[in-house]
């Protein structure tokens, strides 16, 4: 019988006996996966956890804020904050193609992190006590789609948060892997994390950067952020987000099309809404959203996002369709 405070107890003590007295690194994201799973293990050893935040730039608006300021504040986790957005900026420059940007996030994310392991790496070890242990946020989905599974074919080269350096010279600490979304929500709430975290839908690894239809640059990132506030802002305000698993909201950077507004012509991007449903991501349905929510997202998006003057809606199942565009 599942049971979220069973659950934690029979992880905390099985943390408790991998870690033993070593220290342990966790990368958080601002995402669900990674809040609860730093969560468990500082749960299981307190301050032999440090945590890591990346701001690759790709984020939503106030992610950084919430992980910074609500998370630490529920968790009394030592965090550490890096500023790496010119960085990823830099090195996704040119890139169009989906693969490529997955791979450069996953990339970069591993460098940006791996600096911040070494001056970690040289603290504890003046200290005497070797950093041993990281902390990973997969889910069994996420094992299942990356090929972890027997004959599975690997359908997006999925990245998730502190994914694995190539020289690995750390164990693994993965205690969500066995489990589904909805579980770790559960957990999350028992520990007591914000609301605003553990109710977050599942946001990708490389985030915005893989909502970017098109080169992912500043300007293009602003404007998606922007639309995807007031989309996030509506279906909260409508009280839909416990009816959708969640929605990506896209940017076709490379698509222009004729719009008026005004006495005046556009020529702008177009914004695609893309609402499912889903008990794990693994199947997914559209999710027939209200008339009146959908028209109220369309017309704040596009008079108060400059560059957007068109909003569409992606009626595509999983499968054919996956969740993300890229
Ligand atoms: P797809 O697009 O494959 O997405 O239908 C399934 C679920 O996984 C999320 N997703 C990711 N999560 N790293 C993650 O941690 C990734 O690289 C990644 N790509 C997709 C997606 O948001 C959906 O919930």
């Amino acid at each position: 019988d599942w049971n979220s405070g069973n659950v934690i107890a029979e992880q905390v003590a099985r943390i408790r006996e991998q870690i033993g007295t070593g220290r342990v690194l966790s990368a958080l994201s601002g995402g669900v996966d990674s809040a609860v799973s730093t969560a468990l293990v500082h749960e299981a050893v307190g301050d032999q956890l440090v945590a890591v935040f990346i701001d690759h730039g790709l984020l939503r608006k106030g992610e950084r804020e919430q992980v910074e300021n609500d998370y630490v504040a529920s968790t009394g986790v030592r965090l550490i904050t890096v500023d790496a957005r010119e960085t990823f900026l830099t090195a996704l420059a040119g890139v169009s193609d989906p693969e490529q940007k997955r791979k450069i996030i996953g990339r970069e994310f591993i460098r940006a992190f791996e600096k911040v392991q070494q001056e970690l790496l040289a603290e504890a070890e003046a200290e005497g006590d070797p950093i041993r242990f990281l902390v990973q946020g997969t889910l069994y989905p996420d094992v299942v789609e990356s090929g972890g599974g027997a004959g599975t074919a690997n359908i997006k080269s999925h990245h998730n948060v502190g994914g694995l350096p190539e020289d690995l010279q750390f164990e693994l600490v993965e205690p969500l892997r066995t489990l589904f979304k909805d579980e770790v929500r559960a957990i999350g709430r028992e520990l007591g994390l914000p609301a605003e975290i553990v109710g977050r839908q599942p946001f990708p690894g490389p985030g915005l950067g893989i909502r970017i239809v098109g080169e992912v640059t500043a300007d293009r990132l602003e404007i998606l952020r922007d639309a995807d506030a007031i989309a996030r802002e509506e279906l909260t305000r409508a009280g839909l987000d416990g009816e959708i698993w969640q929605c990506p909201v896209v940017l076709l950077a490379d698509v222009r099309s004729v719009g008026v507004q005004g006495d005046g012509r556009t020529y702008g991007h177009p914004i695609v809404l893309r609402p499912v449903s889903s008990e794990d991501a693994m199947t997914a349905d559209w999710t027939r959203l209200p008339y009146d929510v959908l028209s109220k997202i369309s017309n704040r998006i596009t008079n108060e996002v400059r560059e957007v003057n068109r909003v569409v809606l992606d009626v595509t199942s999983k499968p054919p369709g996956t969740i993300e565009w890229e």
